[in-house]
């Protein structure tokens, strides 16, 4: 028996698509003949929400028999928000791996565009549709799919419109040029006026503008809805200070958002995120096309109170409800 067969019997199905998707320069066997899959994990930025997915994605790998120093090799690079490191590091990962994962719409999209073999998968990333990282949700029809992690935004504004009954202005406050941000906005600011709310934009270009903008905001609105933003999430702490001078209670985005300063959400699991992100890995890396995998919604999604917050504000938050 040839190497090679040997470590196909050895590892069965993930095996064969080990052959399919490496070349020979990345091909490696381990002592016991077995060929490693090298993962490559590319995260946009450090903050709770892009960490959980990859610890989700990495739990489920292993739960699925791949498991690092036995026939796995991960490499895990992280971007600080710095889009020259994306472009590098996107480089260096697309050599020298089988399957890639991109955690966040930037790294997502620096991905795409230097990988022309590797199959990415993304993870956390609100609309890859309007960030051209696959033509559509059920038919990606390139190298790259994955999850979204985009909430119900109905389901948040109804909450917002039970925890403040008597909130008519909302403030939204996001990043201008963060794609992930402008899908959510458009849609927010519809259905926050279908709602019978009035609202007011702020765009913001960086975290330098963060102070500024919300205290001019807050002092013109009831309450603030924030998208799960990247540049805004990194400054929730000073936000939620504040959101507590101004008696302004911030709503939506994310779980760790909340947790940071803001009131509530029903937003995204992104432990379970990743999970569902390593079942559809582990079946490209079986042989699957990442081409005919549609892309995945969250399937699971928390309702999240900042009760400090809420005790801080006055506001009453123990009947909230979610619709079915
Ligand atoms: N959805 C964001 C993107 O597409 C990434 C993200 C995940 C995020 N969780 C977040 C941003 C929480 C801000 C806060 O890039």
């Amino acid at each position: 028996m040839d190497k090679k067969i040997l470590a196909i019997s050895l590892v069965g199905l993930s095996a064969s698509a080990l052959v399919a998707c490496s070349d020979s320069s990345t091909e490696k066997f381990d002592s016991n003949g077995t060929k490693e899959v090298k993962v490559g994990i590319l995260q946009y930025m450090e903050h709770e929400s892009l960490d959980a997915a990859r610890e989700g994605f990495m739990a489920e790998l292993k739960a699925n028999g791949y498991k690092e120093g036995d026939n796995i090799t991960v490499d895990y690079q992280n971007a600080q928000g710095d889009q020259a490191n994306l472009q590098t590091i996107s480089e260096q990962l697309v050599g020298d791996n089988d399957v890639i994962l991109a955690i966040a719409t930037p790294a997502a999209q620096s991905l795409a565009t230097v990988s022309t073999d590797v199959p990415v998968l993304f993870t956390a990333v609100t609309d890859p549709v309007s960030a051209e990282l696959v033509d559509s949700m059920d038919k990606p029809d390139g190298l790259l799919t994955g999850t979204s992690d985009q909430a119900p935004i109905d389901k948040q504004i109804e909450l917002l419109g039970q925890a403040l009954p008597d909130a008519k202005k909302v403030g939204i406050l996001y990043t201008t040029s963060e794609r992930n941000s402008e899908a959510q906005v458009e849609q927010a600011e519809k259905l926050l006026k279908n709602a019978g709310y009035e609202v007011e934009l702020k765009g913001i270009t960086s975290t330098n503008d963060v102070q500024d903008a919300t205290t001019s905001l807050m002092k013109d609105v009831d309450a603030v809805f924030v998208p799960t933003d990247n540049t805004v999430a990194s400054t929730m702490t000073m936000i939620g200070e504040l959101s507590i001078e101004h008696k302004v209670p911030v709503i939506g985005g994310a779980t760790d958002m909340v947790d940071a300063g803001g009131l509530l959400t029903y937003g995204t699991n992104y432990e379970a995120l990743g999970h569902q992100t390593a079942k559809m890995a582990v079946k490209v890396l079986e042989g699957a096309d990442p081409a005919e995998l549609s892309v995945e919604y969250p399937e699971t999604v928390d309702l999240h109170v900042n009760q400090e917050i809420a005790d801080k504000l006055g506001i009453n938050v123990s009947k909230l409800s979610v619709s079915k």
